[in-house]
């Protein structure tokens, strides 16, 4: 088991949605965490308040993961504030639905772009640092529609899905190295992204879920806890978190 007191984490989006229950996660376990965010400020500024008012280590860095540069800023200043980088939550997405017919390249390039071009911006980046770190650990959190695709998402699922492919590609190009490379895969979970999702449709969405719900933010960060802590041999995975709606 890793202790991971002290440990150093960047978790890209987050300080909203899965992303914020990614940060605080860590962060009660002793991580010092950086969060990064685009547009929200606001919900960074606050989320870095409450976590230094209990106690934890906290810091809130903008960049457009979705660009070279403003990505490898994010790990420089991470790297400045706290010297070392150890794990790495590729949360960071967007969807931009609509049927294919209708898809414009603008809508599939943006999408592309924030989802899996920010997985090779991030990971150039932090590297030369993350290989140094006793258990580095990047986590890229992918989806479900990556497996099952998903009516009006041909650019989402194939963003999420090229997310397993790069993931099982650098666990094996970093077998040899203290770091793990690992997907998760959640099924529909109740943030602002499934809340723009209409009630009709979130009802049959419900519906067809084993579990009957949706899932929690807090159950991602769950498993984000397992591969950090206990996940030393795995790699190369995709966990599925999704109340048994793709097996
Ligand atoms: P959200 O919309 O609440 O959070 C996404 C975060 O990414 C936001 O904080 C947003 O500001 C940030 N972000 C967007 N573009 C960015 C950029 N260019 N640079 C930096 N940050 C950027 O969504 P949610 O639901 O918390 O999603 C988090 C991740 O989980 C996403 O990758 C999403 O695709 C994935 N996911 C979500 C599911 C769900 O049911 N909510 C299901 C499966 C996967």
């Amino acid at each position: 088991m890793v202790q991971l007191q002290g440990k150093v984490a960047i978790v890209t989006g987050g300080a909203k949605g899965i992303g914020e229950a990614i940060t605080t996660a860590l962060a009660k376990e002793g991580v010092k965490v950086v969060i990064n965010y685009n547009s929200s400020q606001d919900a960074a500024q606050a989320l870095v308040n409450k976590l230094v008012s209990e106690g934890c280590e906290a810091y809130a860095v903008q960049a457009d993961v979705s660009k070279l540069e403003e990505a490898r800023t994010l790990i420089d200043e991470a790297v400045k504030r706290f010297g070392q980088v150890d794990i790495v939550i590729n949360n960071a997405g967007i969807t931009r639905d609509r049927t294919f017919k209708k898809l414009s390249r603008e809508d599939w390039d943006r999408v592309i772009d924030v989802n899996l071009s920010s997985l090779y911006n991030t990971t150039s980046a932090v590297l030369p640092y993350i290989t140094e770190s006793e258990a580095g650990r990047i986590i890229n959190i992918s989806s479900i529609i990556g497996q099952s695709g998903g009516f009006g998402q041909t650019n989402y699922a194939a963003a999420k899905a090229g997310m397993v492919g790069f993931t099982k590609s650098l666990a094996l190009e970093l077998a040899r190295t203290n770091v793990t490379v690992n997907a998760i895969c959640p099924g529909f979970i109740d943030t602002e992204m499934v809340a723009e999702v209409p009630e009709a449709v979130r009802e049959q969405i419900v519906a067809k879920i084993p579990k009957k719900r949706f899932g929690a933010p807090e159950e991602i960060a769950k498993g984000v806890l397992y591969l950090c802590r206990d996940g030393a041999y795995v790699t190369g995975q995709q966990l599925n978190i999704n109340g048994g709606l793709y097996m």
